[in-house]
């Protein structure tokens, strides 16, 4: 007899068979009732101990976090709360549990508790419903670029460029450390023989690939090194980043618009229990928070809404506009007030703008050229750039994107600007020497979809093992 999926016996209920599940304890009460988890679907299944089959000794080692193969019948329960529950034949004790120290009671825990648990964490409702959701989500991003036609390309963790120009990369060094306490250090004994870095962005190596194979996508771990401490920023974090030959920026967002949507959709979908379970956790949570705290929309609305109505798409120019002349920048309500065209958007400007002006998800493009990469395409005007940004209510920023400088005096111009080694994006600028084409792409943050999709409120709970300044343990 083969071991069952929890998930497949409530998808169809053998009633009257035999069958073995196992699992890990998630409760035991009055010494005969077990509710059994095995990771295959939110749900537990109860399972019965009658009187006479089981000895007690067994029944000693049974507590919460053990793990168990359990033989029995599936029978209808005539007990609340369920209906089916299994009459237990056989116990096998995988592994015991002390039930005193094993940290994961079945009681609320703060998420702060269960980082410093986080291998044990998977084993609550909200991890596993989080983390099979983060799953599903994979595999939707891959289904929708594979449905398009794109090829999947494998860009380099290692890599010698920066490619976002900003300087916030880990570097990668075997060198010892009589060689570092040198003043100037010779990156040509180092392992690759120059200065290298663990990736923040795959989009240049993207981009040449673009330029040959049409249409591709890259969907890996970047790292920034940056000191920001938000519930939003991880210094480890995985990202998808299409890049397509002949698109511009319209074309760039209706791709960004339709993968969001599609992908949503796909979750909605596939993950309904999942969903459904941390929309319930979220209402409870907001009921206890005062009234003008909680959100309009509750998760599942708000996931709906975002799949059916359309995003407003803006320019920097206007948003400023709307920004400076708001009730909050008049009131000083804003951290940072808003008074010259050219500065960056805060993230409460952002949210001021998705959920209090327009109420729907928006698309902000052509920004100034100052605040953004030497890669983007400079409009006529010359001070700005045809980039995009893509920002979710609860959230900010989820994408990031541009249409590309392909013209080689212009790129080569905005990268002496910047002060970036011409010489180190050699590769980079022979795109635009053989055979140049309009091209485009974007970045979306993985981890900020799935605190969406989610409704998770930091970072650190939808990565399995959060990265972040002076935190690297596990
Ligand atoms: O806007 P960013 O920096 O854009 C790029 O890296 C481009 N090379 C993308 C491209 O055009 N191919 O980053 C893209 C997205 C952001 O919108 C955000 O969602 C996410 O990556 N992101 C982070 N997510 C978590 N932690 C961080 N520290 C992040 N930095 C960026
Ligand atoms: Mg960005």
């Amino acid at each position: 007899m083969d071991l069952i999926k929890i998930k497949d016996i409530y998808r169809s209920p053998n009633y009257n068979s035999k069958i073995i599940v196992a699992g890990w304890v998630r409760a035991f009460r009055g010494n005969r009732f077990i509710e059994l988890n095995d990771g295959s679907t939110i749900q537990n299944i109860q399972c019965v101990i009658t009187d006479s089959k089981t000895d007690n000794k067994i029944i000693k080692k049974i507590n919460v976090g053990s793990s168990l193969k359990i033989q029995g019948n599936l029978i209808e329960s005539i007990g609340k709360g369920q209906t089916f529950e299994i009459e237990i034949i056989d116990i096998d004790i995988l592994g015991e549990s002390d039930p005193d120290k094993y940290p994961i009671q079945p009681k609320k825990h703060s998420f702060e508790f269960l980082r410093e648990q986080a291998h044990l964490r998977i084993r609550t409702s909200t991890f596993s419903a989080v983390m099979r959701i983060r799953s599903k989500l994979a595999f939707g991003v891959h289904q929708f670029f594979n449905e398009k036609g794109f090829n999947y390309v494998h860009t380099p963790i290692i890599t010698s460029s920066d490619a976002e120009g900003a300087g916030e990369m880990f570097q990668v060094t075997t060198l010892n450390n009589n060689q570092k306490e040198k003043k100037e250090i010779d990156y040509s004994e180092d392992f690759f023989g120059k200065k290298t870095s663990l990736t923040v962005s795959g989009q240049l190596e993207a981009e040449t690939y673009a330029l040959g194979l049409g249409d591709v996508y890259t969907f890996g771990p970047t790292f920034r090194a940056e000191n920001s401490n938000t519930s939003r920023h991880a210094s480890e974090f995985w990202m998808i980043e299409p890049e397509m030959a002949f698109y511009d920026l319209n074309d760039n967002m209706d791709l960004a618009e339709s993968f969001l949507k599609y992908v949503l959709k796909y979750i909605m979908d596939t993950c309904k229990e999942d969903i459904k379970f941390l929309d319930e956790r979220l209402l409870k949570e907001q009921s206890q928070k005062p009234k003008n705290e909680r959100d309009e929309l509750n998760l599942i609305d708000k996931i709906n809404f975002t799949i059916n109505n359309e995003f407003t798409r803006i320019s920097y120019s206007d948003a400023f506009e709307i920004l400076k002349n708001s009730n909050y920048n008049k009131k000083k309500k804003f951290n940072y007030l808003i008074s010259e065209w050219g500065c960056d958007f805060q993230s409460e400007h952002e949210r001021f703008l998705v959920e209090k002006h327009f109420k729907s998800p928006v698309i902000i493009f052509d920004y100034p050229s100052k605040i953004k990469a030497f890669y983007m395409r400079l409009n006529d005007d010359e001070k700005t750039v045809r980039a995009m940004d893509v920002l979710f209510p609860g959230i900010g920023e989820i994408i990031g994107g541009s249409q590309r400088e392909e013209r080689l005096d212009i790129l080569k111009k905005r990268i002496n600007e910047m002060g970036i080694d011409e010489k180190e994006l050699w590769w980079y600028l022979d795109l635009r020497k053989y055979g140049t084409v309009p091209h485009s792409g974007f970045g979306l943050g993985f981890e900020r979809l799935i605190m969406f999709c989610t409704g998770m409120q930091n970072i650190r709970d939808v990565i399995p093992y959060p990265r972040t300044p002076k935190n690297a343990s596990f």
